[in-house]
């Protein structure tokens, strides 16, 4: 049974007052459950005030993107070694605003997956195509590129802590959400994909859908058969509508 996880992205928002207070308002909703984890990935600045108010609590925090490098001369960038010291478990790779405005490819992306893997951060490694891509029947293609690039090369033993996150380019901050069958059929690609890797693995991984992603809508989605947890933006600066995002799962 795959453990749902409800992760927040909180981009470039926030201030060290805002900070203060969502993640005290996060302590006091998400509250400790079996069946799902809850994640928060603030920009890196607020990660040592996210460790002192989050360390003892249910909620782990992680962060936005990690520099593929170990160290050394790499002027902004943040090592995976250097997420680890301030407690971060999970990391987010490829979101396609970093591959989009920042025009991080396959293979940048696929370096910082590999830093993250190789130092026990786990991934959440994004996929998802844009609109011009659906409609030109490419969605399929897109991902498996984007999948394959990322974890071929690596064994099953080392893909355990993989998560991936599907996110339609096309409902990301748009307020459009995919329909939850185009969820689930995207997600079962992602799945057979991965079984032909090892059919344990694509047991246990889980696939989390991103865009858009509310409390009024995740109910429907996060109900789909593969469909593991959401990558939530807008809706993860909130602590309350985070919160009930999570508690619609398995009620
Ligand atoms: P959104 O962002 O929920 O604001 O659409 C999701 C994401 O980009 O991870």
């Amino acid at each position: 049974m795959r453990r749902m996880l409800i992760a927040g992205n909180w981009k470039m928002h926030g201030d060290r007052v805002f900070v203060s207070k969502l993640l005290e308002d996060l302590k006091q909703y998400c509250k400790a459950r079996d069946d799902l984890e809850w994640l928060v990935c603030p920009p890196f600045v607020f990660l040592s005030q996210a460790e002192e108010v989050l360390r003892d609590t249910p909620i782990f925090w992680g962060a936005q993107n990690v520099g593929e490098a170990s160290e050394g001369a790499y002027t902004g960038e943040i090592s995976a070694k250097m997420l680890q010291d301030f407690g971060c478990r999970y990391v987010i790779v490829g979101h396609s605003e970093r591959r989009r405005i920042y025009g991080e490819g396959l293979d940048l992306v696929a370096q910082r997956f590999h830093a993250a893997l190789k130092s026990g951060l786990r991934p959440i490694l994004c996929v998802g195509e844009t609109l011009s891509e659906r409609e030109a029947g490419q969605t399929a293609s897109i991902i498996h590129e984007q999948l394959d690039s990322a974890i071929s090369g690596w064994g099953s033993e080392e893909l355990v802590s993989l998560v991936v996150a599907y996110e339609p380019v096309w409902a990301i901050g748009t307020g459009q959400t995919a329909m939850p069958e185009q969820v689930q059929q995207v997600h079962e690609k992602i799945r057979n994909q991965l079984m032909k890797k090892d059919a344990r693995l694509a047991e246990s991984v889980r696939i989390l859908y991103g865009g858009s992603v509310k409390p009024e809508n995740a109910r429907e989605i996060l109900a789909m058969d593969d469909v593991d947890g959401a990558l939530v933006g807008g809706a993860s600066l909130e602590a309350k509508s985070f919160s009930e995002i999570g508690y619609v799962c398995n009620s």
